[in-house]
């Protein structure tokens, strides 16, 4: 128990970094107007193929690291879109290097350390683009592990960067609670035993239906709750 007298219920929480504890979407948010009525749907689809191309890359075992292959995933959009706007390409990509967090993550990490438990993000990103953002956040101080797939060259859902995590903190994987707002990421967690709980802010569909999380929540407050 710590000093705000908070029993938490697991040892561990470990969380996925973009989309569930910084938000993928502020860089483009940040220049809307420059991108105009498509700002959206790029958001979407520099997310999406990003994340394509980490699935596949972990296929093929050609492995480029998560900042490259956000590079590669915003030219295929301003491809796909037919504008080549190298001032915003490097806005827009310093906007995602120290990406913003959600209002209640600060608060949420300090909640759990007072009450005593370890704290780990299991990340896709570079180790640099996690200190930005985590730094950006300003809860560097509060974090006992910040993983990077990048030491394994492979990307998530490989059942070695889940194992990893529960091998660094050396307890059985149902007392690691893990949380993260990618459904696929819970499915991948909760193949490895991993107890998980699906942030699920854009109210989504559950798919991986045999790989079902322990508990949905609508944002990371939830959490105190369970
Ligand atoms: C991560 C991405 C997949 O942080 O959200 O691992």
């Amino acid at each position: 128990m710590g000093e705000k007298g908070m029993a938490v219920t697991y040892s561990v929480y470990a969380f996925d970094a973009y989309g569930t504890l910084f938000d993928v979407h502020a860089a483009v948010r940040r220049y809307a107007s420059a991108l105009g009525p498509q700002a959206d749907a790029l958001s979407e689809m520099w997310r999406t193929k990003q994340l394509e191309y980490s699935w596949n890359r972990s296929l093929m075992g050609r492995y480029r690291d998560f900042w490259a292959l956000t590079e590669d995933a915003l030219d295929y959009c301003f491809a796909r879109i037919g504008r080549v706007d190298l001032p915003l390409r490097a806005q827009l990509l310093d906007a995602y290097f120290s990406l913003e967090c959600y209002e209640e993550v600060p608060g949420l990490l300090a909640r759990l350390r007072a009450g005593g438990a370890k704290l780990a993000i299991l990340s896709n990103g570079t180790p640099k683009m996690l200190a930005a953002a985590i730094a950006n956040a300003g809860i560097g101080a509060l974090l006992d592990a910040v993983i990077s797939v990048d030491e394994m060259r492979i990307f998530k859902t490989a059942p070695q960067i889940y194992q990893n995590l529960i091998d660094r903190f050396g307890v059985p994987p149902g007392e690691i609670s893990f949380q993260s707002s990618n459904r696929w990421d819970i499915a991948g967690a909760a193949a490895m035993g991993l107890r998980t709980v699906w942030i699920n802010r854009s109210n989504a569909p559950d798919e991986y239906t045999d790989l079902p999380p322990a508990a949905i929540r609508q944002s990371l407050v939830g959490l105190l709750a369970l």
